[in-house]
């Protein structure tokens, strides 16, 4: 039996830790609960908010409807020879998820350890690191659809999925809320340590055969050491995406900074916003109650007591003067509520 809440505090259900109030609050725990909420009309017509982790959301103000937190739990897998099918409520967090899969020996998830969030909420951005993106080991995802209270299955193709994009932030945002993710693996050793800051760290550690598990421990220690944790200070991971911009653009820009950090994408060239915020002088810089990291310009951090307001101000800032040094604006990755 599903239970609304009122006037919640949601300081502990964002990675920021930014006091905000939810009008409203659900927690749902069987995806049937789902269809139980919204026989409901009163809950087709509100302000709606899928909270998973709450570690890619930046609140500065009360949030004046209801919050749908999503706890649906659950791991299984389905082996068929060298391919596994990893299913997982979408409350799951992320890197249970990862450990799970490391501890099975199941290869695919092993650069995207300790990445925040919750596993509902990885198809949305379509969450990476290391080399990896979520859409490179994405079977399938079942999503509640509010409209029609029907469950609807969602192949890789119907996704939509591009860097940090796809259909659930575009076409179908508001729409739906996904409450189970499959993922396909393999039972092989099948690793990627393309991604230079994983080559140099297992050189450092003296492993020439890495296995999934010491992938997973080596991404584990570079994100350590260049992000903030956010149990101790308040962040949503990277605030900004890198952003790409054409070749033309890019031309400009290397005959002023040919030391530039970029990679070659399929629709331009992608700059590293860390770089740009870097150059603008903003890395480790602090600003009131917030600042940005000092080991990695492109995470904003609440040192404790921001507002939601003291942050997006310093968001604002660093976007003007990054357009200013460079032309280039930078797009935000966190959702401002
Ligand atoms: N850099 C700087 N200064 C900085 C930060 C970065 O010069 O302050 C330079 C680095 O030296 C490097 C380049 O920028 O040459 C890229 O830095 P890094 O490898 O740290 O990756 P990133 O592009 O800043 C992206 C993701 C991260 C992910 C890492 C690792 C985005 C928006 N961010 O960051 O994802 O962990 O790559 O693959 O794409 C997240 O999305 O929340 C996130 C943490």
């Amino acid at each position: 039996m599903i239970q609304i809440h009122q006037n919640v505090s949601l300081k502990n259900f964002n990675t920021f830790g930014i006091e905000a109030y939810a009008r409203y609050f659900v927690e749902i725990n069987h995806k049937e609960e789902l269809a139980e909420l919204f026989l409901d009309p009163q809950w087709h017509q509100a302000n709606r908010l899928v909270l998973g982790g709450g570690s890619n959301m930046l609140f500065t103000q009360n949030f004046d409807g209801l919050v749908i937190r999503i706890n649906i739990r659950g791991i299984e897998h389905r082996i068929n020879h060298e391919t596994v099918i990893v299913e997982s409520g979408a409350g799951e967090i992320w890197d249970d998820l990862v450990n799970y899969c490391v501890d099975w020996g199941f290869a695919g998830v092993e650069n995207l350890s300790l990445i925040p969030g919750s596993v509902g909420a990885s198809p949305v951005q379509n969450i990476g690191a290391y080399g990896v993106e979520l859409k490179d080991v994405f079977e399938s995802c079942e999503a509640f659809e509010i409209a029609t209270g029907e469950f609807k299955h969602f192949d890789k193709a119907a996704c939509q999925f591009d860097y940090r994009e796809s259909i659930f932030k575009q076409k179908l945002k508001g729409k739906l809320i996904i409450v189970s993710v499959k993922f396909k693996l393999s039972t092989q050793e099948n690793i990627n340590i393309s991604y230079g800051a994983i080559t140099d760290e297992l050189q450092k550690r003296d492993i020439v055969n890495p296995t999934i598990k010491d992938v997973s421990i080596v991404v584990s220690a570079i994100r350590v050491s260049k992000l903030p944790d956010p149990s101790t200070i308040g962040n949503a991971g990277s605030f900004f995406k890198n952003p790409i911009v054409s070749k033309q653009q890019f031309d400009q820009i290397y005959q002023q900074f040919p030391e530039i950090s970029h990679y070659i994408m399929h629709n331009g060239i992608k700059l590293a916003a860390g770089w740009l915020i870097e150059q603008c002088g903003w890395k480790g810089k602090v600003v009131g109650h917030t600042g940005t990291w000092k080991n990695q310009a492109l995470v904003l951090v609440n040192h404790g007591n921001a507002s939601g307001d003291e942050v997006y101000h310093l968001s604002e800032a660093i976007i003007l003067s990054v357009k200013e040094k460079f032309e280039v604006t930078l797009e935000r990755e966190v959702n401002i509520i």
